[in-house]
């Protein structure tokens, strides 16, 4: 199998980081290099990357998003968020907000693009990730531009943690197979 395939095969969500070993600074530049090499409508590469390392700030972040979720009707969310211990993040030491150029013709989808260009890079380096979609509520809200320091004219639209997974590889949550329809 050659090495891309075996990368994406691979690739898990990581729920469990080495809080003490951050990603170095050669590593993320790799990473989020490989982000930008994503295709994206009209060649607009209509993002913006906010990697955010300070320890204080993502406690805060992680603290708000279980504010949120605390007064959640839903009771899995509510549950998370009134648990002392739950971290949205899994305590990541680095996480990368991802933001889209207002106007762009698919900066959503050109964003999703660089995510996966992304994970499977930091998989590639030893370095796990995962969607944090439980920061979508930290996301929308009114305080979040500013604490991310969010330039004007791009709207922060997802955050994806990254670090060296702690404990066992877990295997792959079997995947559907019926799934395809061959038209030929
Ligand atoms: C849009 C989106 C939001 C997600 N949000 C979360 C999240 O908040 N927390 C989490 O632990 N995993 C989250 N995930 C990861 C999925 O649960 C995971 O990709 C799925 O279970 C398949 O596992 P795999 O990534 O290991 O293949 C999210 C994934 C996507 C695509």
């Amino acid at each position: 199998m050659n090495d891309v395939i075996k990368t994406i095969r691979e690739r898990r969500s990581v729920r469990a980081y080495d809080t003490a070993q951050q990603i170095s600074d050669g590593d993320l530049s790799l990473i989020l290099e490989a982000g930008t090499y994503a295709p994206t409508a009209h060649n607009e590469q209509p993002w913006y990357f906010t990697v955010v390392q300070n320890k204080e700030l993502l406690e805060k972040i992680n603290l708000k998003a279980n504010a949120v979720m605390a007064k959640s009707d839903n009771e899995w969310l509510h549950s998370l968020g009134t648990n002392p211990d739950f971290r949205a993040t899994y305590s990541a030491p680095t996480v990368v907000f991802i933001s889209g150029r207002d106007g762009a013709m698919a900066a959503q989808t050109d964003c999703a693009l660089a995510i996966m260009n992304m994970m499977n890079a930091a998989w590639s380096l030893g370095i796990g990730s995962v969607f944090v979609g439980l920061l979508w509520p930290y996301i929308s809200s009114a305080d979040a531009p500013a604490e991310l320091q969010i330039p004007e004219g791009f709207k922060l639209f997802h955050a994806i943690a990254f670090g060296y997974p702690a404990g066992p590889k877990l295997p792959a949550p079997p995947r559907k197979t019926d799934v395809v329809t061959y038209i030929r």
